[in-house]
């Protein structure tokens, strides 16, 4: 196994490239089985959660070829309605084939996801969401069954703002006889991003963005091609590491409308955030300023998000006084405090609550990855910690970020991959 090896103390300093967003490419690519046409896609990131859902998009009947930046897909003919355990325990995000099988072919046979690091992670909604529009639904040996002849519009509420949840019902009602109307939808930038693709290809989709999405069935869907959106989140972390480390990053291909939260508060610590079209420049404090402290609140879009909670953790872990980061999300997004502690970070936890006193500066150490956005809290703590620090278990960390390492190390960061003896 791979573990990644960082000595801190280095200002980062120049441009840096955002990938393609993964938590819209996901979505995106699942919603391809809708559609016999052919689709191209840009900009999908080359990360290994693409490769799982690319793998068992080709186990039902894709045929999925790469050039260049284009990843070619076309669904002909379903083959198989099954996703297997062994593809969704690696990503849960594989539920989002669901709502695309049914509509498509009308019947579905998908693993149950499982808890995660960061949580239980149910999936109640899309499969109530689901029997609200004519699915017959039921569960066993752990494997989800689905059927519907053709699945109806329907009024859906979700109890809770669902991202995936979002997607998948979204994605089924496309295909479905009438109209469909989510409440208290996700509003995520990457709700948007399916929307966006859908419609490219026929649908007739409204409201994407807000708390209310309707969707008007049509009888099928053509193809197309689509850039997939720059991620948010890759871009944010990339902010946090300019603010760290008390350097300079151009921050290229992201929206930073996307990320008003985290520009605000990042602010707030006193670093300096210049916005453009499709870039920003983050400019850390000064050497002689202090990082301030900041509460963070996690919430849905457009709070602050919960996949850069982690990230925002590891610069207050250095700050000037006492913070409180509030994670209203996840049950269990706090794995990345234990190894932070491990590296001299004062931090207690209490309930929901992780209360961060900062400190003058931590000490590089052997740590642990044990999900993807606390493995890029442990390499920003890396980056500015004294000495070297080891991060083992990075497969996580390759889940989401494609070759942070080279991305890194070619705006000053001494980091590297390296192969890690048992
Ligand atoms: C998506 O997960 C993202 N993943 C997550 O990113 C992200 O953290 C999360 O949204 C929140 O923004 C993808 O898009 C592939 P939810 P998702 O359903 O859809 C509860 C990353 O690091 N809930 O919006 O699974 C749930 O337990 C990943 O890139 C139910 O109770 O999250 C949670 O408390 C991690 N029942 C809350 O809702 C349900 O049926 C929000 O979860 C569904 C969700």
């Amino acid at each position: 196994m791979d573990k990644i090896v960082i000595s801190g103390g280095k200002p980062l300093r120049g441009d840096i490239h955002v990938s393609g967003a993964k938590n819209a490419a996901l979505p995106i690519l699942a919603a391809t089985l809708l559609s016999k046409e052919d689709h191209i896609l840009y900009g999908v990131p080359k990360l290994m959660d693409v490769e799982t859902i690319q793998r068992l998009l080709c186990s039902m009947g894709a045929d999925i070829k790469e050039e260049g930046d284009a990843c070619l897909i076309r669904v002909k003919a379903i083959k198989s309605c099954e996703a297997p355990y062994e593809s969704v325990k690696t990503m849960r995000a594989a539920i989002l084939v669901l709502g695309p099988l049914l509509a498509r072919c009308g019947e579905a046979h998908v693993s149950l996801p499982g808890g995660c690091a960061i949580g239980p992670r149910p999936i109640q909604m899309h499969l109530a969401g689901l029997e609200k529009m004519g699915a017959v639904i039921s569960i066993e040996h752990g494997v989800i069954h689905a059927k519907a002849r053709r699945l109806s519009g329907a009024h859906v509420y979700f109890d809770l703002p669902t991202v995936t949840g979002t997607e998948n019902l979204m994605s089924a009602a496309v295909l479905a006889e009438g109209e469909t109307v989510l409440d208290n939808a996700a509003c995520e930038p990457e709700v948007v991003d399916l929307a966006r693709f859908l419609n490219g290809c026929g649908a007739r989709i409204h409201g994407a963005g807000t708390e209310r999405i309707t969707i008007t069935g049509v009888s099928s869907l053509g193809g197309g091609s689509y850039r997939v959106m720059p991620d948010r989140i890759e871009a944010g972390t990339f902010m946090v590491a300019a603010a760290i480390t008390r350097g300079e990053l151009a921050i290229l291909e992201c929206d930073p409308a996307y990320l008003v939260s985290v520009i605000d508060k990042l602010q707030d610590t006193g670093a300096t955030v210049t916005e453009g079209k499709d870039f920003m420049v983050v400019k850390g404090a000064p050497a002689h300023k202090k990082i301030r402290s900041v509460d963070i609140k996690t919430l849905p879009y457009p709070g602050f998000p919960t996949d850069m909670q982690a990230q925002m953790m590891a610069l207050m872990a250095i700050s000037d006084g006492l913070s409180v980061i509030t994670e209203t999300i996840f049950e269990g997004r706090f794995n990345h405090v234990a190894e932070l502690r491990r590296m001299g970070a004062e931090i207690r936890l209490e309930g929901s609550h992780a209360f961060i006193k900062g400190v003058s500066s931590l000490s590089g150490a052997p740590v642990m990855a044990s999900d993807l956005r606390a493995s890029a809290a442990l390499i920003l703590a890396g980056l500015i910690a004294q000495g070297e620090t080891d991060i083992s278990r990075i497969y996580h960390l390759d889940r989401g970020y494609a070759k942070i390492e080279d991305k890194l190390s070619q705006v000053g960061a001494s980091i590297q991959r390296v192969k890690e003896v048992i």
